[in-house]
């Protein structure tokens, strides 16, 4: 099927590394305990990974994630960093690194920066003792002091914030917006909690917070965010102008990237692939668990879910480069804009804001459309 030019680069690399010296209580990510003889196998099958399904392209995006990154040595982090060497990457590569706080020390954010480095996502989540205790995470920081630090290396910083979590109030959140402000830092990716089966939370028969608060919650974010300069790009995530992260743009303009490292995802080549989610399988060189060519259906139906994350929504043209269509002209835009549910300019397409909240039920009318019929009918 032919789907345009935009459709074929691969634009980022995301690497996963499992490892962690605690365990979140609320944590559904593919993470196990920190043990130093895994480490080196566990690079091994990356390098291999990477080797044999890496093809040469230049990326504008790397991000390493986990898991914790920042619990390596910085003798394993070298040897990391030697293998993500064979990446190629355009000059103003924008490389991200996921941080713990209790890990940033100079020594590390040095050897960040000496590497490329030029990002840094740290995983804040509260400032307030008795949610960290909740969400079984350090609370004994002083994140002032290692954000300065972070400061002197690095201008491109996102910490990660967490709300609605059990026994929080508006006021501790309110603390938290607060003091998040005061960090002065360019990005804030905000998370409300989900409580996943196969969690100590859950397990723990821990409830979340009624919908009406984590609404209230949500709206305070906004606002407060909102009148301190940061741009509310996507659905969670904020900025400083000119500070979005390129590398999660990629996802959400349903770009091609990849995936490294065990239960990672990829989208490569019309095909969307996970990695197994076993270590062990991982060591052994079973990177992975499956993969899915997308029909022209289905890359459509992800342009227009991933695609209205962003508050700005779809660029028209960019949609119809790379679709075949218009997407201004298809019956499900056209009722939905009807009911004042998305909003229609000259250039975009997007989710009227006082939907935003509840834009999964939008979200879910863009399923199971035949959109091969619908470009046709607008040729
Ligand atoms: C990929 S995770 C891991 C990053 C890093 N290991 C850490 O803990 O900060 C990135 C972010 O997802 C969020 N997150 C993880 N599990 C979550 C959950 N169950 N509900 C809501 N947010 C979650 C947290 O804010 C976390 O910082
Ligand atoms: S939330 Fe982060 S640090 Fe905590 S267990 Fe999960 S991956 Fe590890």
């Amino acid at each position: 099927m032919q789907m345009g030019h935009l459709e074929n680069k691969v634009k980022s690399a995301y690497i996963h590394i499992p490892f962690c010296n605690t365990i979140c209580s609320y944590c559904d990510f593919c993470k196990v305990y920190y043990k130093t003889n895994l480490i080196d196998s566990y690079l091994d099958s990356l390098s291999m990974e990477i080797a044999e399904y890496y093809k040469g392209e230049l990326l504008d995006t790397i991000y390493i994630g986990g898991g914790t990154p920042s619990c390596l040595s910085i003798d394993k982090l070298k040897r990391l960093f030697s293998i993500i060497d064979k990446l190629k990457k355009i000059d103003n590569l924008e490389f991200t690194f996921e941080c713990n706080p209790e890990d940033i020390n100079e020594e590390l954010l040095k050897l960040l920066k000496s590497w490329g480095v030029n990002r840094l996502s740290i995983g804040v989540e509260s400032f307030n003792k008795k949610i960290l205790k909740i969400l079984n995470r350090r609370y004994d920081i002083d994140i002032f002091s290692k954000i300065d630090m972070c400061k002197k290396y690095f201008d491109n910083i996102n910490i990660d914030l967490m709300y609605a979590i059990p026994s929080e109030n508006i006021d501790i959140l309110n603390n938290d917006i607060d003091t998040i402000i005061k960090l002065d830092v360019p990005h804030i990716s905000t998370y409300s909690l989900i409580i996943d089966k196969n969690t100590v939370m859950y397990n723990k028969k821990y409830k979340n917070i009624d919908d009406e608060l984590d609404y209230d919650m949500y709206k305070l974010i906004i606002d407060k965010l909102s009148r301190y300069n940061y741009h509310h790009y996507e659905v969670s995530n904020f900025s400083k102008n000119g500070y979005e992260s390129k590398h999660n743009l990629t996802y959400w303009n349903n770009e091609y990237y990849y995936g490294f490292g065990v239960g990672a995802s990829g989208y490569i080549d019309k095909t969307r692939y996970d990695n197994t989610k076993s270590i062990t399988k991982y060591i052994s060189g079973c990177y992975r668990l499956e993969s899915n060519k997308l029909s022209y259906n289905e890359t459509v139906e992800n342009a227009f879910i991933l695609g209205f994350r962003k508050i700005d929504g779809i660029n028209i043209k960019d949609f119809e480069n790379r679709y075949g269509f218009n997407p201004r002209n298809i019956d499900i835009v056209k009722k939905l804009v009807r009911e004042n549910k998305l909003e229609i300019s000259e250039y975009n397409i997007k989710i009227n804001k006082n939907y935003i909240y509840t834009s999964n039920d939008i979200l879910c009318e863009f399923l199971g459309i035949d959109y091969q019929i619908e470009k046709n009918k607008n040729k």
